[in-house]
């Protein structure tokens, strides 16, 4: 499945991934993911929020076991943040099957839609529209960098917009969802364990924002005649880094666009999102309210405007007690760890019980072509889940 898949929009000059949803390369991942459903025998649906299911028995059964993760990437991401929970999901499927085991219960393999967000701006776009955390209109509305609408690119890769939207039916159909993931830190390094069990994912958010000043000549307007919203978005960079340490929490201003974008103009408008992220909500609350008033000052100084949009939220997630402590139990006492990173799994346990379980990878980078995952890790990733989808569906 590697070999099949490790092409598929893969950056030559960088090494790293470029999969946006329904763009070519994504489209490419998700053949390969209905081929893979085709081999095994499994029935294959897509739903009406683009996600992908393929089964192992019959969905209409209901009390069905699910796992999965997403294929799409981040710019210039690593082979293995979404991917591999997909992957082990079907070779997983694929030891039981060799092994004998029945399920008692449907098996499914998911992958979801937009998890990074990283064409449309709200992550995990396809589990919060399935599970009635995004409004359904607000989403077919989204655009991508070139303008694309959601809804106009869901219909030309053959999806209808019309379906999008929360999917009661198919939530209840499913009575829990465990997704396999690298680990995207250092904490496995540290601890020497190939596989642990995920406890909590921090509360997190995106911030869109927008300073506007007034273009002008580079070289003839004198310092203090100038409205350049780049200085006050550099400050809130600084503010922002300085905030965030102070209160334990992270900050992160990692994409950024300028206009005209012209050596010898000042800009007229820079815009710049913030991704912030805190163990303790009431941290994360306070560093962003901080950093917004420190930038409305810094603006009225710098004679610009400033607009700070909420684009996406996700408050503070603790997976299933009971759930988590089954598969730590299952796979012998491995360790149980929180992570900062956003996943499906975190707006679905929302939904239904919900538990994740994380792979080493020893660079402990991620979001970059350097995360990495050692063969034997994998190995040990597939053979755990396999032990948990035993445990819950056979
Ligand atoms: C997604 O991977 C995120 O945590 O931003
Ligand atoms: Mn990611
Ligand atoms: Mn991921
Ligand atoms: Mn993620």
């Amino acid at each position: 499945m590697w070999y099949d898949l490790a092409p598929v929009g893969r950056f030559s000059a960088t090494g790293g991934y470029r999969r946006f949803a329904f763009g070519a390369a994504e489209l490419e991942c998700r053949a390969w993911f209905a081929a893979e459903a085709r081999r095994r025998g499994m029935a294959m649906e897509a739903d009406g929020n683009g996600n992908l299911w393929a089964w192992w028995g019959d969905p209409a059964a209901g009390n069905a076991v699910v796992t999965g993760s997403h294929l799409d990437s981040v710019p210039d991401g690593g082979a293995f943040d979404g991917p591999l929970g997909v992957v082990s999901g079907f070779a997983a499927i694929d030891l039981l099957r060799a092994s004998g085991d029945v399920p008692v219960r449907p098996v499914g393999v998911a992958a979801f839609t937009e998890e990074e967000g990283g064409r449309f701006g709200i992550a995990c776009l396809g589990s919060r529209l399935l599970t009635g955390a995004v409004d359904p209109a607000v989403a077919a509305a989204l655009t991508d960098a070139d303008g694309n609408r959601l809804d106009e690119t869901m219909a030309a890769a053959g999806s209808d917009p019309g379906l999008l939207g929360p999917d009661p039916d198919r939530l209840s159909r499913i009575a829990v969802y465990v997704e396999l993931h690298i680990e995207q830190g250092r904490a496995q390094v540290d601890m020497d364990a190939p596989v642990a069990v995920g406890s909590a994912i921090w509360p997190h958010g995106r911030w869109r924002m927008e300073f506007r000043g007034r273009a002008d000549h580079a070289g003839t307007t004198r310092l203090d005649d100038r409205a350049d919203p780049m200085l006050t978005y550099a400050n809130t960079v600084l503010a922002a880094r300085k905030k965030a340490r102070l209160a334990g929490a992270v900050a992160t201003v990692g994409r950024v666009f300028c206009e005209p974008n012209g050596t010898n103009a000042i800009p007229s408008r820079v815009l710049g999102w913030l991704d912030a992220r805190a163990e303790d909500r009431a941290a994360l609350d306070r560093v962003v309210e901080e950093l917004e008033t420190a930038t409305l000052q810094r603006a009225e100084r710098d004679g610009t405007e400033v607009t700070v949009t909420r684009e996406s939220f996700s408050p503070e997630v603790a997976f299933d007690a009971a759930l988590r402590d089954r598969l730590a139990g299952v796979l012998g006492g491995v360790p149980v760890l929180a992570t900062g990173a956003g996943h499906d799994a975190g707006i679905l346990a929302a939904a239904i019980p919900t538990a994740m379980l994380f792979v080493r990878n020893p660079t402990g980078v991620s979001h970059s072509p350097a995360e990495s995952a050692e063969m034997s890790d994998c190995i040990a990733g597939v053979h755990a889940l396999a032990d948990v989808l035993r445990e819950l569906a056979c």
